[in-house]
């Protein structure tokens, strides 16, 4: 194939990609959607966040199924209708000449996405990898990282499975030590949370393992201030950042992780399969890629996109997801968030026989709540919500914890949230009723 040929071919095929892009701008719901939405614009954030029609509106964005109240966002995110419209879109494209698109037409496109998703947590481009989710990114950093048998390890019983599962296997393969830490929480004492780690440091700690936000309760835990702590002493900071990126701000570097990584399918509400990893550039050359690289020691960040063929129009989609959070604003998205976890927790923790375990300042919580009914375990409190009451969460018992999460999105309405609040009320009632 003669270059001028080349050149003028591929011009044909980004005129395809151009085509999407543009299809999706003009499409006339979006845009009617986009309108509606600009006449907030000059609302104040202590405005927005309790009106109800401007949330309303939010709520056309999406396609749910209301006979169901969906209050676990926690795990995975629903797309906006628009990010869904993307996706086929793409995948369309891509089912027309899928070698070309996956090898080539996609590239550049995959390099935007890496530095607008580097803006999003405040890192450079070159020390962003696309990733699949939390699990592969931080599993990446964990089997990764060079350690030797004695070398030790501080991370919590807390700490998500499947990190447990990667720094157990390390340990059982390898001779690492782990040390294990119980997380006093829920806690607003930031002293508490700090020392829980830095305690526990001594000559032969090379690394802590820190939630950014934990799971089970929305916990935020202090990370710049423990970096601070340890700043100088060679300790480095694995961060699982899984539920921060479109729900809080986020500022990688400034925190101070060495590491860290999240899932773009939770609340940047993008394809289900997107994750995003970040090691600082003078590190990346000593972490191992996961799957084999041709230059393994490089300090390419993407040598950890190694995968082989994977579902590319997902990156490309994630791209419409972040303009729709750039749309509404991460700012009146969080505000929005940690109003409705309030809103439901306050109103809960008021039912006799009902408990709540998370924290409730913005400082140290996310959207994420956590409660309990007495003489009910989270299992039967769970299914009694959805099969009695069409209200879907998830019910926990590990390490300690034991509770319903509750996870709402910025859709949901109070009406819902009073929906939730009564079901619950209802549910005590019977049970401590009957005794
Ligand atoms: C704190 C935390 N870490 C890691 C994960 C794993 O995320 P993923 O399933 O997207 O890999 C989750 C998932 O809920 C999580 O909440």
């Amino acid at each position: 194939m003669n270059a001028i040929y080349k050149t003028e071919k591929h011009r044909q095929m980004e005129a395809k990609l151009t085509d999407i892009e543009e299809k999706l701008q003009n499409d006339k719901t979006w845009q009617q959607f986009k309108n509606k939405i600009q006449d907030y614009s000059n609302h104040d954030v202590s405005a927005i966040v309790e009106n109800e029609d401007y949330w309303k509106i939010i709520r056309s964005a999406y396609v749910l199924d209301d006979a169901i109240l969906n209050i676990n966002h926690g795990s995975i995110n629903t797309m906006p209708w628009i990010v869904n419209e993307a996706l086929t879109a793409y995948s369309d494209l891509c089912n027309e000449l899928p070698g070309y698109w996956f090898f080539e037409g996609f590239n550049e496109e995959k390099e935007k996405l890496r530095k607008r998703l580097a803006n999003l947590v405040g890192m450079d481009a070159e020390e962003v990898s696309i990733q699949r989710n939390t699990s592969t990114a931080m599993e990446t950093i964990i089997f990764g990282l060079p350690l030797n048998p004695g070398d030790e390890v501080i991370l919590s019983n807390q700490d998500y499975p499947t990190l447990v599962y990667a720094w157990k296997q390390r340990e059982k393969y390898e001779g690492i030590k782990l040390h294990w830490i119980d997380i006093p929480m829920p806690t607003e004492n930031p002293e508490l949370l700090i020392n829980a780690y830095t305690e526990q440091v001594n000559s032969k700690t090379k690394v802590i393992q820190l939630m950014q936000m934990f799971n089970w309760n929305g916990q935020l835990i202090p990370i710049e201030k423990i970096s601070n702590e340890l700043e100088g002493s060679g300790v480095e900071i694995v961060v699982d950042g899984a539920h921060m990126p479109a729900h809080l701000p986020v500022n990688v570097s400034a925190d101070g992780s060495h590491y860290w990584g999240a899932s773009l399918h939770k609340w940047l509400s993008a394809p289900v399969g997107t994750g995003i990893m970040t090691i600082r550039k003078d590190l990346i050359s000593k972490v191992r890629p996961m799957m084999a690289a041709a230059e393994p020691e490089s300090n390419d960040i993407r040598k950890f996109e190694t995968f082989g063929i994977y579902n590319m129009p997902l990156e490309l989609a994630t791209l419409t997801a972040l303009d729709f959070l750039h749309l509404i604003g991460l700012e009146r998205k969080a505000t929005r968030l940690h109003f409705l976890k309030n809103y439901c927790l306050e109103k809960l923790s008021d039912i006799p026989g009902v408990s709540t375990h998370s924290p409730m300042s913005k400082e140290f919580s996310g959207a994420l709540g956590l409660f309990s009914v007495k003489n009910l375990s989270p299992q039967e409190l769970q299914e009694t919500l959805f099969k009695e009451f069409n209200i879907y969460t998830v019910g926990f018992e590990y390490a300690g914890i034991s509770g319903v999460r509750i996870s709402p999105n910025i859709y949901h309405s109070i009406h819902e949230m009073d929906y939730l609040i009564e079901s619950v009320f209802k549910i005590s009632k019977r049970i401590h009723t009957k005794r």
